[in-house]
């Protein structure tokens, strides 16, 4: 299993430029199962989550091309309509074909993914709406079956506003002829480019006045070609480590917009961003780290998918922050490795209380989940000496050439590989 070896205590500096986003190109993946047309996707990143999708579609029956982050998806006789356990352990995403495939052939049969390390993360929500639609959903031996004679257009109204239950009942929904509407649903920008594709392919989806959105469904759709959204998450994260490192860095080929709320934090904080079209500035800022209170909110709130990160800048901050965790109930995970780098960490519940230190301390820590593992290793940055950050694994799934992005802003960072004895 990989590590990182990272000699920290380096100001981050120059630019990286930001690949697709990893949470839309896996949901436009499993869209084109809704189709037999040629799609082409653009900007897709090279990401173990992504080569999975690619996995299950070729499971599926697709044939698929992979090349240069163009992904070429053909449909190769007739698809399949479950997945093995094995695919979908690797990833909770992978459930997601459900909607899709329900619509295509009224029945599916996908095994229920289990918790992960951030969480519970039941899809109580996906079966709640394809009941709306008019499917029975039966839970039998670790899988779940779904069936329909037929399915029907439905006003659903989601309990909490999941990213995966909106793009799942958006999918079966544009092979559904009527109108469906979907209430309090996820406004993420990767729902967006979600959306955006499958308007490409023909479906007819609005938003509707009160935000709710609004399908008419269609008896088939066709292929099409899309470029993915930047990732917003990536995004966050080399700002983040610009600033923790009190680095100089610009951070190219993102949407700003889809950040507002970090910046106005890291701004309340202190630092200086400069905001462009397509790029964001990290000024150099020398002063005090103000503490600055988060609270992980669906979108346009703080994203929890940056809390990891946002936490290893707040172990430097001069004061106490507080870090409110309400999405996921189990995703402190990197505090305590966080402590084992001199950070000074008290978790109870959904709320840390982050009191700031001078400095971190290198330490060989472990990664347990994707985001926290990149907060490893912005902790690494900083810290002078070697850190080990074991685990590489779990940030390979969301952080496309991480070693050569931060190499190329001066940072100190190698692939190991123990077993190999190899860099
Ligand atoms: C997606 C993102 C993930 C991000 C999360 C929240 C992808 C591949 N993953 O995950 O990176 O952290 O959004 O922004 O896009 N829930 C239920 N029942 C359901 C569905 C969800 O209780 O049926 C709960 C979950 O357990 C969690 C919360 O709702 O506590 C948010 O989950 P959801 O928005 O569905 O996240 P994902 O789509 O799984």
């Amino acid at each position: 299993m990989d590590r990182f070896i990272i000699h920290g205590g380096k100001k981050l500096h120059g630019t990286v430029h930001i690949s697709g986003s990893k949470n839309a190109a896996l949901p436009i993946l499993v869209a084109t199962l809704l189709t037999d047309e040629p799609c082409v996707l653009h900007r897709v990143p090279n990401l173990r989550d992504v080569r999975t999708t690619l996995k299950i579609l070729e499971y599926l029956g697709k044939k698929v091309e992979y090349k240069d982050n163009t992904a070429t998806i053909t449909a190769d006789g007739t698809l399949k309509n479950t997945l093995p356990y094995e695919l979908v352990k690797q990833m909770r995403a992978s459930f997601w074909v459900a909607g899709p495939l329900l619509a295509r052939f009224k029945t599916a049969e996908i095994p229920l993914p289990g918790g992960c390390a951030i969480g519970v993360r039941p899809v109580d929500i996906h079966l709640k709406g394809f009941e709306k639609l008019g499917a029975e959903c039966e839970t039998k031996a670790g899988n779940v079956i779904l069936r329909a004679r037929e399915l029907t257009p439905a006003k659903i109204v989601l309990r909490f506003p999941s990213v995966g239950a909106t793009q799942n009942l958006l999918m079966c929904a544009c092979l559904i002829p009527g109108e469906t509407v979907l209430e309090n649903v996820a406004k993420e920008p990767e729902v967006d480019d979600v959306i955006a594709f499958l308007n490409k392919m023909g479906a007819d989806i609005r938003q509707g006045e009160k935000g709710q959105l609004i399908v008419h469904g269609k008896t088939a759709l066709h292929g099409a070609e899309h470029t993915v959204v930047a990732d917003r998450i990536e995004t966050g994260s080399y700002v983040l480590a610009a600033c923790a490192t009190r680095g100089d860095v610009t951070v190219s080929g993102c949407v700003p917009e889809h950040n507002s709320i970090l910046w106005e934090d890291l701004q309340e904080a202190g630092f200086t961003l400069d905001i462009q079209k397509d790029a964001i500035h990290v000024l150099p800022y020398e002063g005090a780290i103000k503490p600055v209170r988060v609270r992980t909110a669906p979108y346009p709130g703080f994203a929890t998918d940056l809390q990891a990160p946002w936490m290893t800048l707040m172990t430097l901050c001069d004061g106490t922050a507080e870090v409110d965790e309400d999405i996921f109930e189990n995703r402190f995970m990197h505090a305590p490795e966080l402590v084992r780098m001199g950070a000074d960490i008290v978790t109870e519940k959904s709320v840390a209380r982050v009191t700031g230190v001078k400095e971190l301390s290198a330490a060989h820590v472990q990664a347990s989940d994707l985001r926290g593992g990149m907060a490893l290793v912005i902790a690494g940055l900083c810290a002078p000496g070697e850190t080990e950050v074991e685990r590489v694994y779990h940030i390979d799934r969301g952080y496309e050439n991480l070693e050569q992005k931060l190499t190329a802003l001066g940072a100190d960072i190698r692939r190991y590989n123990p077993d190999k004895n190899e860099f």
